[in-house]
Order: C-alpha cells, then sequence, then structure tokens
C-alpha cells in the first residue's frame, strides 16, 4: 500500500509559485541552463507613445513639392435602400451624382446592408485576463540567435479583407467589390475595421507589437482615380487619425500604396474574366492610364502621411493582378518612379520597397537538372521581372520575354532610371511548392497560352510531395504547408540573387479546420505557433548562419478576415466572432511575440 499524498511545507511553496507573476520573456533555458520556474506572465506593451523622428516634409512643405492645388472635397455614403442621394450636381465630372453612379454602375451583387457601425469607435483598455500567456507547448526551437538591432517585427492586414464600410464616407468601387460573383461572402462588411481600427491597434499594442502593416485603398483617397480628381477629406482624416494613433500607442506604421484593391475605373472596359497571359486577376495595371495615376495617387499619400510613415511599400504581390507583361512593365515604371520622388524629392530618409508572391519553388528531385531548371524557371519568372530591373538595373529576365506576348527589353535609360530602386526586397513566403519540368517540356508549353495549357505560363509542374512521397510538411486548411528549412533556402536565394535587404511582407498559417472549433480550441492553435517559431528559427539561421540580410517580418494576419469570398480559411493570430465582431487573441499571438522578445527582437 502507498502513503496518502500530502503535500509537504517545500511543494506547498512551489504549489504557490504557479501563482507567481513574473514580467519579461521567457527564459531561454536551453542558452543558460536557468531552471524553469512555473509561473503565469501577462503581455508587456509596446512603450508609449512612439519617439517623434520626421521621416520626410510635412503636409505644407511637401505640397510645394508636388507642385500643384490640391482640391479636397467631401461625398456622401451608398447603401441601396437606406441613403437616398438626391444630388442635383449632374454636370460636376466629380460631384455627388457621378460618385453615387459610380456605384451604381458597379451593380453590386446583393448590396443592401452596412456594418455595425457608422462612426469611430472608441477604443476601450484592454482587460488583464486577456493578456494572460496561454500554457507553453512542450517543444519548441532551440536556437541561439538574438534578431540584429534594427530588425522590424510586426503584423498585417489590408484594407479590403478587414475595413468593410466599402461605400461610406466617399469611397469608390474596387475590384475586390466584383470578385465574388456567387454565393461566397462579400468585402461588404468583413472585420469594420474601418470604424474599430483603434480598438484593434489597442489589441496589438497591448500584445507588444511595435510595427503594424495596413494598407489604404486608392478609392477611398481618390474616388475618381485619376490625376486632377478631388481628394476625400474625410479619407484624409480617416488614415491621418490611424497613423497619429498608431503612433500614440507606441507603434510605427507600415503602408501599402495597393493591396489588390484596383479602382474599379481601369476595368470598366474589360471583362474582369478576360484570359491572362499571367497572374490571373485583371487589376487593370497594365491600363494606359495606369502609371500616371498611380504615381499621382503615391505621391498623395507621401504630401499627406510621409512625414509620418518610416516604411512604404508600394504593390502587394503584383504579379497576381497584372494580368499581362504590359501590367508587369507599368508596376516597375509606377515603382521606380515613386522611389525616386521619395528619395530624391522629398529626401524621404525612411523605406520603400515592394513584395511579392512567390511559394518558394524547390526541385522535385534535387539531383535532377530537368527538376532544378523548371525550379529556377518558376522562382525567376516570379521575382526577376520585378528584381532584375529594380534591384539590379538588369533586364527583365528571358523566361518572362520568351514566355510572354508583346514582352519587350528595357533600354539602356530605362535600365539606369530602375537599378537601385528598392530599399528592400519583400516576399510572402508562405510555403514551398515542388517543382518538376511538366509532361511534353517546358520549351512547347512556352509557346502556347492559358486557355490551352493550365500550367502555362510557368510551365512547370507543382506539387506538394516530395520525391520520397512525403507531404512537403505538415498541411493546413489551404495552399500552406509548414516548410520552414525551405523558407531558410528561400531567404539565401533571394539575398543570393537581388542582394537587396529582404523583408518577409506576410507569412502565416491557416490551422485546419480551425473555423469549425469551439472558441476555446480555436484560440489554442499550436500548429500555427509551430508555424510562426519554426519559421522565424529558421530566419535567424539565414541571417547568422548564412549572412543573409533579413530586416523584418510580418505576422499574417493580424486577425481572421475576409479572404477573397471565405471566411473558413483563418490565417489570423486573433478570433474574430463574425456576428458579434468581437476579437479574441489566439495563442500563437502570445507565442510568437514571446520568441521575438526573448530574442530582442521587438524594437524597443
Ligand atoms: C443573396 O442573398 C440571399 C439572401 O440572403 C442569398 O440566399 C443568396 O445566396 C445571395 N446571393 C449571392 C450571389 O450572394
Ligand atoms: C471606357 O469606354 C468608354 C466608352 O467607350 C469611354 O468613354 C471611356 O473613356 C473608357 N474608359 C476607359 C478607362 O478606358
Ligand atoms: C534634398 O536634399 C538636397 C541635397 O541635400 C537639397 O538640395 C534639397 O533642397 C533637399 N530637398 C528637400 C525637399 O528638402
Ligand atoms: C529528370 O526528371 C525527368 C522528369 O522530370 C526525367 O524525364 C529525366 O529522365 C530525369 N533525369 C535523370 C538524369 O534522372
Ligand atoms: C547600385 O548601388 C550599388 C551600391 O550602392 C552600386 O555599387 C551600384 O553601382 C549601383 N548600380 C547602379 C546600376 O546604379
Ligand atoms: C459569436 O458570439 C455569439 C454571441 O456571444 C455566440 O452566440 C456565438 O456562438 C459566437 N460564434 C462563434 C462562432 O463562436
Amino acid at each position: 500500500m502507498r502513503a496518502p499524498v500530502v503535500l509537504t511545507l517545500a511543494s506547498a511553496v512551489q504549489a504557490q509559485q504557479l501563482y507567481i507573476t513574473t514580467t519579461g520573456y521567457t527564459a531561454r533555458s536551453e542558452c543558460t541552463a536557468a531552471p524553469a520556474t512555473p509561473s503565469y506572465r501577462y503581455a508587456t506593451s509596446v512603450p508609449s507613445p512612439t519617439t517623434t523622428k520626421t521621416y520626410a516634409p510635412t503636409y505644407d512643405e511637401a505640397l510645394e513639392i508636388y507642385g500643384t492645388e490640391l482640391s479636397t472635397t467631401t461625398w456622401g455614403s451608398w447603401v441601396p435602400g437606406k441613403t437616398v442621394i438626391t444630388a442635383t450636381d449632374t454636370d460636376d465630372k466629380y460631384g455627388q451624382a457621378a460618385w453615387s453612379s459610380q456605384w451604381q454602375d458597379a451593380s453590386l451583387i446583393n448590396y443592401t446592408t452596412i456594418g455595425q457601425y457608422t462612426t469611430t469607435v472608441n477604443p476601450t483598455p484592454i482587460p488583464s485576463s486577456e493578456l494572460v500567456l496561454p500554457p507553453r507547448d512542450p517543444f519548441g526551437p532551440t536556437d541561439c540567435y538574438d534578431f540584429p538591432e534594427d530588425f522590424m517585427f510586426g503584423v498585417a492586414g489590408s484594407a479590403a479583407q478587414i475595413e468593410g464600410a466599402i461605400a461610406l464616407e466617399g469611397r469608390a468601387p474596387t475590384n475586390q467589390e466584383k470578385l465574388i460573383e456567387d454565393d461566397r461572402p462579400k468585402n461588404y462588411v468583413t472585420n469594420e475595421n474601418y470604424y474599430l481600427y483603434k480598438q484593434d491597434i489597442q489589441r496589438l499594442a497591448a500584445m507588444g507589437v511595435k510595427y503594424y502593416s495596413f494598407s489604404i485603398p486608392w478609392t477611398r483617397i481618390l474616388p475618381f482615380t485619376v490625376p486632377g480628381s478631388p481628394i476625400n477629406q474625410q479619407a484624409i482624416q480617416h488614415y491621418d487619425d490611424l497613423i497619429d494613433y498608431v503612433l500614440e500607442v507606441g507603434m510605427l506604421p507600415v503602408v501599402t500604396m495597393i493591396h489588390f484593391d484596383s479602382p474599379l475605373y481601369f476595368l470598366q472596359n474589360s471583362s474582369l474574366d478576360a484570359t491572362a497571359d499571367i497572374g490571373g486577376r485583371n487589376g487593370g495595371y497594365g491600363h494606359p492610364e495606369f502609371v500616371e495615376a498611380f504615381v499621382n495617387y503615391g505621391k498623395i499619400l507621401f504630401t499627406h502621411f510621409a512625414d509620418r510613415v518610416p516604411v512604404w511599400v508600394t504593390f502587394n504581390e503584383p504579379l497576381l493582378y497584372a494580368f499581362n507583361f504590359a501590367g508587369i512593365h507599368n508596376v516597375v515604371q509606377a515603382h521606380a518612379e515613386l522611389y525616386h520622388y521619395y528619395h530624391d524629392g522629398l529626401n524621404g530618409t525612411g523605406q520603400i520597397g515592394f513584395k511579392l508572391n512567390n511559394n518558394f519553388g524547390v526541385p522535385k528531385n534535387p539531383e535532377n537538372e530537368t527538376d532544378i531548371e523548371a525550379a529556377n524557371r518558376f522562382n525567376e519568372m516570379q521575382l526577376a521581372g520585378f528584381g532584375n530591373p529594380l534591384c539590379l538595373g538588369e533586364q527583365y529576365p528571358d523566361t518572362l520575354l520568351s514566355t510572354l506576348p508583346g514582352s519587350f527589353k528595357l533600354t539602356s535609360d530605362q535600365l539606369a532610371y530602375f537599378a537601385n530602386t528598392t530599399d528592400f526586397f519583400g516576399i510572402d513566403p508562405y510555403t514551398a511548392t515542388v517543382v518538376s519540368a511538366p509532361p511534353g517540356g517546358i520549351e512547347a508549353c512556352a509557346r502556347q497560352n492559358m486557355s490551352i495549357n493550365s500550367l502555362y505560363p510557368y510551365c512547370v509542374t507543382q506539387e506538394t510531395t516530395t520525391v520520397h512521397g512525403w507531404n512537403i510538411g505538415y498541411r493546413s486548411a489551404s495552399y500552406v504547408y509548414i516548410t520552414p528549412t525551405y523558407l531558410r533556402s528561400y531567404l539565401n536565394y533571394v539575398w543570393n540573387t537581388f542582394h537587396t535587404p529582404v523583408v518577409i511582407g506576410e507569412f502565416g498559417f491557416p490551422a485546419y479546420g480551425e473555423s469549425e472549433r469551439e472558441l476555446q480550441d480555436q484560440v489554442f492553435d499550436t500548429p500555427r505557433s509551430q508555424y510562426y517559431l519554426s519559421y522565424l528559427s529558421e530566419t535567424l539561421k539565414a541571417i547568422w548562419e548564412d549572412g543573409v540580410h533579413v530586416s523584418g517580418a510580418f505576422a499574417w494576419s493580424f486577425a481572421d478576415n475576409w479572404e477573397f469570398g471565405d471566411y473558413t480559411q483563418q490565417f489570423g493570430i486573433q478570433v474574430v466572432n463574425r456576428t458579434t465582431l468581437d476579437r479574441f487573441y489566439k495563442k500563437s499571438f502570445f507565442d510568437v511575440v514571446d520568441f521575438v522578445g526573448a530574442r530582442k527582437g521587438l524594437g524597443y
């Protein structure tokens, strides 16, 4: 018979320690051999406010550099059946009537509702009960590296996926409202971040995150898109307030100028579903007026906000919406013009770059020349169209020139103008893909088109299993597999190819079946923690063992959101209740901040 278990004084003290609060980040016993003490901790808020720093001239000075007067006005809101706009200014091509008819002409499917809010919600402090760190996973990374001092760690989101309020306060239609033409969810309401942004930012600051990456919709700032059309006063006020609030809580803003949400203006004469040569979605980037209009829009953003914004992203994943060679070339041209304007015109001291989509292509059999060639083609076509001219001042890659109709070589003047016009090379390295040559070979496919060959234009076979038949990594609800070691290879590839500091612009993991689980189980998202911690640990190895310059990483997304017609692929590090719109922190949010904080990477 065994003696009954009783608490001794010593074990009672130990038990008591379960309730002792500590501060700071997780002790790294693998590095210091410090004994682990059972305890609980609270997340540490970012110190506030942000130390004021100016990155470019303030509005009045910047306006002189812009060169002409900017006219500003306001328009109404448009909700069929709820808002009646009796505009009489039919002679004004930028008036209320013209604005309303943009929405009428867009004729959205089922658009009759707005969300719960019509004005900015005052933020409330985050109760400390929400900020207790969750139990740790039993195993984790064992690296002993710290992040470089100037590393930018942050979280990201994009306007069309979170804002809602699509037709309120003067915003004009974008292609995102037209993206989903069947029964799937639209972007009309999403997270109502347009009115809840202060609360959302509070929640990030309370968790200790320094950088918040968001996008501004072009059609909020310029409802009529084109140069010379009036600026929307309410939109300027909104993003002024948003940026100021980010600074007030102690964070720093990262602004993306376009995140798939092209003005519908560019698409009014072309079918959204016309055949593409590349990308697949028509963002209107190839439109003859696109470059001038985008550059004007970018300059207006700089004029109003560049004094307070340290990091700018011109284009998000442009290839997906480029549609054809003209689209790619216009993106390159517009990006370079804005880089020159920012650094040479405004003497901006922040950073400006782009971020590209590419699930790193790895050869199916790394010892097979054909597979290696296929992987190189796959990566080159997605990255080098931008990286060659904008980083290296080099020609568009042969793979693009020989595959895309209407492609042309850059002149030496263009090459000189484009060279060195990005401060960082952004990638969104969600996962890796296993690549080999297609049936019939690359050459034959490259002479075809999308309507006769679904592998065109990349002309490679993509798979998710290795040459030995295993999945490439742990699978999510979508195309994402957990592939941390390939991330390290990818970072090496980008740095060694384009010699430009690499920013991980987005990375994230939609855990399988998460949306079907109860809230308690959704927030205990161990697979997502494994994704983030393993990716960041491999990033540190790339930095310190391989000498790759990685200057930042942004977790996607700061909350579950509208995933282009879907709410079940949850990439968020917070849950959002679709009825109440309440937000809940997931365990991975605590884990990733703790990981970065323990390695001195939070930037304060
Ligand atoms: C439109 O709304 C109705 C009623 O909510 C719904 O049954 C239908 O599926 C919706 N159609 C589309 C295309 O979203
Ligand atoms: C679209 O077509 C109309 C009518 O042909 C024309 O007036 C308008 O300028 C075109 N818009 C664009 C953006 O090409
Ligand atoms: C930018 O710097 C150059 C060289 O230092 C100077 O001549 C120019 O006036 C500056 N422009 C602005 C807008 O500060
Ligand atoms: C490489 O793989 C291709 C198929 O992708 C195959 O046809 C070829 O025989 C392989 N080469 C070698 C040397 O194994
Ligand atoms: C780009 O910048 C690098 C480093 O400043 C310099 O060595 C190189 O000559 C520049 N390239 C061009 C084409 O201007
Ligand atoms: C959202 O919140 C409502 C009200 O609290 C609750 O009834 C519902 O179950 C929640 N939805 C989910 C998916 O948790």
